[in-house]
């Protein structure tokens, strides 16, 4: 296997190549499923029509011009890692980054990966007895990250980076309002872009868990909610009237005492997830919301933000 020349195509360190390779072995991938049968999928992962479009142009077909014998490679093998790892709950890089700019094929790699792992995690759900409707309502965040990056025009994650390789691994679930990470003794809470966070949403979400994982994964014992998040900021409270929905989930949490999270700045973060932009000057970004005109002020003031951790018993 000729990984320094895959790397060098591909344009990335060969190391990034050499723990794909590592990680998957000789282990069995998973085929895509049909490209008849992509749109409806694509429709029931909630992927929008511009985005379906680009996946179904860019599609691995046998002998298309866009999938040069390493992009094929790392796709197989990619999908081989995601699944070796089938009920794994920590975080996975499923490959290197690749550039965006190349075409559909470079820019969804990671999402035709998915769409080969579909058909494996649903499976994987079935054997714990999880409803169809729980499997695609969760599996549906693909078109919910396509459409942000969308938004973000590539400046945001890449999708499929770590992320979606928990949903397609049986690692995470949606359940109303919220998504919980399975863990060791901890459930983590994830907050999906969906609608405003009321307590109503979250308390009849969390009762949802409370009954889902004991029923589920009868063997897993969690005794804690966990969050990390720019959401969970006390600086917050500074800004943000007592009865507003971010102040109110705050409010169930113990926080953790502060520490700079390794690899996540939560300036970023904070713009990443109120503004879908993170190069747009300050002076540019809108003032519409009490949120908007928090975030632009406490940075011009020349302060930061804060990435918190908090937990609650389940
Ligand atoms: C979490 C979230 C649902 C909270 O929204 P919410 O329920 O409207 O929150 P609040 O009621 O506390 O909002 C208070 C104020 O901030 C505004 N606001 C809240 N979230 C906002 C956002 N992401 N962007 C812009 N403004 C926002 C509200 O409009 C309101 O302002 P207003 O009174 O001037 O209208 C929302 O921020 C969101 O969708 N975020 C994206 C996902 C996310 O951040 N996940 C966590 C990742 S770690």
């Amino acid at each position: 296997m000729d990984l320094d020349g895959i790397a060098a195509r591909l344009g990335v360190p060969v190391e990034d190549v050499e723990r794909v390779h590592r990680l998957a072995g000789d282990l069995p991938s998973a085929p895509l499923p049909a490209k008849a049968d992509a749109p409806a999928i694509l429709a029931r992962l909630a992927v929008r029509p511009d985005d379906a479009a680009e996946i179904m142009a860019g599609w691995p077909d046998l002998g298309s011009p866009l999938w040069t014998p390493e992009l094929r490679w790392l796709l197989d093998r990619s999908t081989a890692l995601v699944r070796a790892d089938l009920g794994g709950h920590g975080w996975l890089v499923p490959g290197p980054e690749l550039p965006r700019d190349r075409g559909p094929a470079w820019r969804h790699l990671y999402v035709y990966a998915y769409l080969a792992l579909v058909e494996v995690a649903v499976g994987y759900h079935r054997d714990h007895g999880i409803a169809e409707a729980v499997s695609w309502t969760t599996l549906a965040d693909l078109g919910r990250n396509l459409a942000v990056d969308r938004r973000m025009r590539g400046e945001g994650w890449p999708v499929m980076q770590s992320w979606l390789t928990l949903h397609a691994r049986g690692g995470l679930y949606e359940l109303g309002r919220l998504q919980y990470q399975r863990g060791d003794t901890t459930l983590g809470l994830h907050i999906p872009e969906s609608g405003p966070l009321t307590p109503q949403a979250v308390e009849a979400s969390l009762d949802q868990a409370r009954a889902f994982f004991p029923r589920h994964f009868p063997d897993e014992h969690y005794t804690t909610f966990s969050c990390g998040s720019w959401l969970l900021d006390p600086q917050l409270l500074d800004y943000l009237p007592g009865d507003s929905n971010i102040v109110r989930f705050q409010q169930r949490f113990e926080l953790e005492p502060y520490e700079q999270p390794e690899g996540i700045d939560a300036d970023v973060e904070v713009l990443r997830f109120v503004f879908r932009t993170l190069t747009t000057p300050l002076d540019q970004l809108p003032r519409r919301t009490a949120l908007q005109r928090a975030a632009v002020d406490h940075l011009k003031s020349g302060r930061h933000w804060q990435w918190r951790r908090g937990h609650f018993p389940i």
